[in-house]
């Protein structure tokens, strides 16, 4: 069962003015019944008082303009610092109060015993198997396969076309590029970083970047690789 959500139809305030925004506020609009109310970036990254036709305000002072009681969060933001600043942002509303929106494309391909946290985004033809959990705060891009009693953690990002093989496990944080191959009962390791096209056939250590078929593991860490 999808976690029950604490307010499903408060208007949402999406973070970022970026790609991952744009697209999230176009899924939104044409794939939910949510509204859409304002853009909020961190001050520094403010250019103007609109974006998209829609107000585009400070996410330091949010609440001034859209309250914790009457509006959610979404932050739809990439896999950079390795899930990091999405992390911060999603922890940073957490303690001011907010609660956080979720979609899951109608296009999606998932069952009713799913467990899925908040602040999550599943897109189109992602197919999540029975027997899964999705954390809190993750990403699973378009087309992504996540078998049957597969686990994604807190944070993490699963890439489109993502395949992962049943009973496997992406720790928290961690991220698994475009296309990377799973191999079955894999333990992904917090805060790794599986490079586009990886074939992962062993476990993996916390915080390594790896790359290739088989995959192999980088001298940079999973850090300076998504920095
Ligand atoms: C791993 C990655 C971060 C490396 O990027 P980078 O730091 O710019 O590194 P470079 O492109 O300079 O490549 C360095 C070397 O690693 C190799 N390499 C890079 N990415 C690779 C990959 N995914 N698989 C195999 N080899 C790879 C390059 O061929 C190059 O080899 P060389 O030194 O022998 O020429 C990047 O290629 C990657 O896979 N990013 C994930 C993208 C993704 O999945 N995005 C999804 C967005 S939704």
């Amino acid at each position: 069962m999808i976690a029950m959500h604490p307010a499903p139809h408060r208007p949402v305030v999406i973070f970022g003015t970026l790609r991952s925004a744009s697209l999230a506020r176009y899924c939104l609009t044409h794939d939910s019944p949510l509204q859409v109310a304002a853009f909020t970036v961190d001050a520094a990254f403010m250019a103007g008082n609109t974006h998209e036709g829609l107000p585009l305000v400070a996410f330091e002072t949010l609440e001034q303009h859209y309250p914790p009681d009457s509006f959610q969060l979404l932050i739809p933001m990439g896999y950079q610092q390795i899930n990091g600043v999405r992390r911060a942002r999603y922890e940073d509303g957490k303690r001011r109060g907010y609660s956080f929106a979720r979609y899951i494309s109608s296009r999606a391909s998932t069952w009713p015993d799913l467990v899925v946290g908040d602040n999550v985004l599943i897109y189109e033809h992602a197919i999540v198997q029975p027997f899964c959990r999705i954390g809190n705060n993750c990403i699973i891009r378009s087309g992504a396969h996540i078998s049957h009693h597969c686990t994604v953690d807190d944070h993490a990002f699963v890439a489109a076309e993502v395949a992962m093989g049943g009973e496997g496990h992406v720790g928290e944080q961690a991220f698994v590029g475009v296309g990377a191959v799973l191999r079955d009962n894999l333990t992904i390791a917090p805060r790794t970083f599986i490079g586009a096209g990886t074939v992962v056939v062993r476990n993996t250590e916390a915080d390594g970047a790896y790359v290739g078929n088989p995959a192999r593991k980088l001298a940079r860490t999973s850090l300076e690789v998504s920095s």
